[in-house]
């Protein structure tokens, strides 16, 4: 099938080369002319395990190109629509990308073609595109088709999904556009891949509904960890045993400094500012707590790493391990890990921090932070050692080698990926977070 991705970020460059993958003629569009260049040239434009191989195997095929044109999608039967919803000033979101896009497309829409809304908004956005799609084109239709991608796991999210969800107007407009769908995704679904046809504004809720429950589960592990703490319960344990429980499930019940990104924070403000537009002002009041009890992990880790400093950073060395708001990423939106880095730097601490992946783009939001190239140079002369991102590389790190390394012995595990018992045997004073 021919089909136009327009926003080439993190969503629209992953879902067009896994278009291309499947065997799709794609076109690539956005304004970045850099982005589209590096695209172009066969570069990832950010860090994503697998996409740079899919990503040259695509262009060796000729199947993808990437464009800064937006008239270059004229033809395609299927436009998907991938650019980013950033929060706005008062945490709703910023629709000025998808409005934009979706001016810029219209003209170029033929009859009989789809626009599919792959980006996180507000539900009720779906409906009032419809309206501007049919003013220009009457025989198109306007489908959304949440996308539920993990950063590091983005390209298998993409091509292997663990459901597909349409959401298409009534009658035989829609029937044609799940047609046109089922074609575009027929791999995914020849596998088995569950497929679930709904109205648009449930599809518009789906992602918004999923992404405020996984918050919610890890601030409620959170909340358990603040308890944990006073009482002298290990969270991690109990994590496990209710885990065990299968209606509650152990994943995403991992305390620690909580999440981060470019999804999650974001997506729960928008949501509580959409719910209270549509005259709800408190059906979604308690995803403000999930919000502060996120960042009072934040608040804890630099009181646990300021105590074990003796009550004052000023003028102590703190080796930053982590900067990513997750491993296998080198986005750092939101990410819990760079917040606690300036905060430290800010209170007079000599922070010196290292990541396997994220050092550049940290370096464009904090260039006064002092970034190391190694975990062993981060590690030189600490008096007190943060692991703030649960790379591979920190886990495996060896306690006695470290402790050949630091000032002083004493590390905070602010991902609880670390084993406590190796460490205090090595002789360090080892804090986790709730446990
Ligand atoms: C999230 C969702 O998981 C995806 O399903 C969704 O498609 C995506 O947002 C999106 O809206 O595009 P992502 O932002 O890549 O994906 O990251 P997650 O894996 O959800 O992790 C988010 C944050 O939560 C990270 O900072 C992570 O460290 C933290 N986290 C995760 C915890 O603190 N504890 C856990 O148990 C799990």
């Amino acid at each position: 099938m021919r089909i136009s991705v327009i926003g080439c970020g993190y969503l629209g460059a992953v879902h067009a080369v896994s278009m291309a993958k499947l065997g799709h003629e794609v076109v690539g569009v956005d304004v970045d002319p850099v982005k589209i260049a590096a695209l172009s040239r066969g570069e990832a434009p950010f860090f994503e395990p697998g996409l740079p191989e899919i990503l040259s195997e695509a262009l060796a095929t000729g199947r993808i190109r990437f464009t800064t044109e937006i008239a270059d999608v004229a033809g395609s039967e299927v436009h998907f629509l991938a650019v980013g919803t950033p929060q706005g000033a008062d945490g709703a979101a910023d629709l000025r990308y998808v409005d934009a896009a979706v001016a810029a497309l219209l003209p170029h829409v033929g009859a009989g073609q789809l626009v599919v809304g792959k980006s996180t908004v507000p539900v009720g956005t779906a409906a009032r595109l419809a309206d501007d799609l049919a003013a220009a084109e009457p025989d198109a239709t306007l489908v959304w088709n949440p996308e539920f991608l993990r950063e590091g796991f983005a390209v298998q999210d993409t091509i292997s999904p663990d459901r597909i969800v349409y959401g298409v107007p009534d009658g035989v407009e829609g029937e044609r556009a799940v047609e046109v769908l089922d074609d575009v995704y027929a791999a995914a679904l020849a596998a088995g891949t569950p497929r679930l046809v709904v109205d648009r504004a449930t599809a518009e809720l789906v992602k918004v509904s999923a992404n405020a429950f996984l918050a919610t589960k890890i601030s409620f592990i959170n909340a358990m960890a603040e308890i944990a703490e006073v009482t002298g319960a290990d969270v991690t344990a109990l994590a496990d045993a209710i885990g065990l429980d299968a209606r509650i499930g152990r994943r995403f019940l991992n305390a620690g400094l909580g999440f981060g990104g470019g999804c999650l924070p974001k997506d729960i403000r928008a949501f509580r500012a959409r719910s209270i537009e549509l005259g709800l002002p408190h059906t979604l009041d308690f995803l403000e707590d999930v919000d502060a009890v996120n960042l009072r992990r934040r608040d804890r880790l630099v009181d646990v790493a300021t105590e074990l400093l003796g009550g004052d950073v000023q003028g102590r060395r703190v080796a930053v391990l982590g900067l990513a708001f997750k491993p296998d990423s080198d986005d750092v939106r939101d990410s819990p890990a760079l917040d606690i880095a300036a905060r430290l730097r800010a209170a007079g601490a000599v922070v010196v921090a290292y990541d396997p992946e994220a050092v550049h783009t940290s370096q464009r939001v904090h260039p006064e932070l002092t970034y190391a190239e190694s975990a062993a140079e981060a590690l030189g002369g600490a008096d007190v050692v943060l692991v703030l991102t649960e790379w591979q590389e920190f886990r495996d790190l060896e306690p006695a080698a470290v402790g050949a390394l630091v000032a002083a012995k004493a590390i905070v595990d602010g991902r609880n990926c670390l084993d406590p018992q190796a460490w205090r045997q090595a002789g360090f004073t080892y804090r986790g977070m709730g446990r």
